[in-house]
């Protein structure tokens, strides 16, 4: 049975109402990655011939979340089991024996691994007349997840939706997290078969369990930890899924060898990448797009996205590092620095409040406080070039395009507009005038007003 081929259909063709948004439900980012992704990525790790997402109608941007597979159209939302129906023609060469199965996911339960379908996969495979595996869960507030009802040796009764349920049934905790596994011909024969005579006028994919036991075919459950299927139908439960997914990172980032000071108040994102020995102060935000080698320092209150930083670095506190900055080895970013799309070359500094930007420092130049790349006049973006071991004055502004020569000094409060040549020093700036005991006079004369 190990050999059996597997197909995944993975349903984000819902309307997400209860997220009251212009955004569909399955792309609405956790820890800065869609909804969609996180589930097709569990899905990806179980290695599937096929993946079949089914989407809703005018959906580009859900289609393109899950571009690299194949895409199905649920021109009418009349449910879950509808949604699978609409995907049957892509599914004929998995239904047509008993050596395929069919594993269908929700698009809105982001937090699901690939080790728990790996267990229902299992379970299926376990046994020829186990025909269906269902994922239960019991959350702390059952709320309007379907019910499992269980027969009294555990056989799987069927599920009754929330609003199909009465006040006994309601009091069940044993809840469907809603990914379902059947063998190939079984499952479509049964797809099939579904009627929409309930509380809502849907097709629900849930009912293929009472139809299975209808025709005494076996169906059974893996139970899975509550914090693992939470579906995601409103902006308070993505704040919950995020909260979790969060929770994991920090695991993983401390695991990996990193020291987080206060944990809790660190956000990653899901492709952040940290070496060891990486000290990540309190309040830090990854979006995304970082890398980080070992031995660096991320101090209190920094904002870092689309970045890459080398060994021996130090980086705030209070810094702001935007996509295409690069920080070479033991270089210093200091309190309210802001880079992007910069290359800082190995022990260059920009310690305090600065903006760098379109720029190439070089090894060892040290930028000043206040310094800004003057970097858009209005239409275009230009580049600066500090070469290295160069010296930026404090407050100097370097108006773009313009090139700053390796071991040249700039002068502090300097305006500089053109070229400055290699080891040269430049000054930009009104000549100070000096009228000795003219304050004193000035003060006299105030006095006698
Ligand atoms: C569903 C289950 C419920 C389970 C819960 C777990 C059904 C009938 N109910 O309820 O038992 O406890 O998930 O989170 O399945 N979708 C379509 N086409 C449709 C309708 C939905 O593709 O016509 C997609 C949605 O995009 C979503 C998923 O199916 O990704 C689930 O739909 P949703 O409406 O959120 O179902 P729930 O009411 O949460
Ligand atoms: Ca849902």
């Amino acid at each position: 049975m190990t050999s059996n081929k597997l197909a995944v259909v993975v349903l984000a063709a819902g309307q997400g109402t209860r997220m009251k948004s212009e955004l569909p439900k399955v792309l609405h980012p956790i820890a800065g990655r869609a909804m969609l992704r996180h589930v097709l990525d569990a899905a990806e790790s179980l290695d599937p011939e096929r993946i079949v997402v089914v989407v809703g109608p005018g959906s580009d941007e859900v289609q393109k979340a899950a571009v690299s597979h194949q895409i199905v159209v649920q021109e009418e939302r009349l449910g879950t089991g509808h949604a699978v129906m609409c995907a049957a023609d892509a599914l004929s060469e998995y239904t047509d024996d008993e050596t395929s199965d069919i594993l269908v996911i929700y698009g809105d339960t982001p937090l699901l691994t690939g080790e728990t379908l790996k267990q229902m996969l299992e379970l299926r495979r376990e046994a020829r007349s186990t025909k269906l595996v269902g994922l239960a869960f019991r959350p702390a507030d059952p709320a309007q997840y379907g019910r499992f009802v269980l027969e009294g040796d555990g056989v799987v009764k069927g599920i009754v939706e929330f609003a199909d349920a009465d006040a006994e049934v309601r009091k069940i905790d044993l809840c469907n997290a809603g990914p379902l596994i059947g063998e190939g011909r079984s499952f479509l024969d049964l797809i099939k078969g579904l009627q929409n005579d309930n509380a809502q006028g849907e097709y629900y994919l849930t009912d293929l369990f009472a139809a299975a036991r209808a025709q005494s075919l076996d169906a059974r459950i893996v139970e899975a930890p509550a914090d693992e299927v939470l579906g995601v139908n409103s902006r308070a439960e993505l704040a919950v899924a995020e909260t979790v997914m969060q929770g994991r990172l920090r695991t993983k980032a401390m695991a990996g060898g990193a020291t987080l000071t206060a944990p809790d108040t660190v956000w990653f994102s899901c492709d952040t990448v940290i070496g060891r020995d990486v000290v990540i102060e309190p309040n830090v935000i990854f979006g995304p797009g970082v890398t980080i080698s070992d031995n660096v320092q991320i101090r209190a209150f920094s904002h870092i996205e689309g970045a890459k930083i080398e060994s021996g670095a130090v980086i705030g506190p209070y810094a702001r590092l935007r996509p295409g900055t690069e920080i070479g080895l033991g270089v210093k970013i200091g309190n309210f620095v802001e880079c992007k799309n910069v290359v800082f070359g190995a022990g260059a500094k920009a310690n305090h409040l600065s903006y760098v930007g379109d720029s190439a420092v070089g090894p060892k130049a040290n930028i000043g406080a206040g310094t800004i790349t003057c970097n858009y006049d209005g239409f275009n973006k230009s580049r600066t070039v500090i070469g290295a071991g160069a010296f930026i004055g404090s407050n100097s502004a370097l108006v773009a395009p313009v090139t700053i020569g390796e071991g040249a000094l700039v002068g502090a409060g300097s305006t500089i507009v053109e070229d400055v040549p290699k080891d040269s020093m430049a000054l930009g700036r009104g000549r100070q005038a000096v009228f000795p005991g003219r304050a004193a006079f000035f003060r006299e004369l105030k006095k006698k007003d």
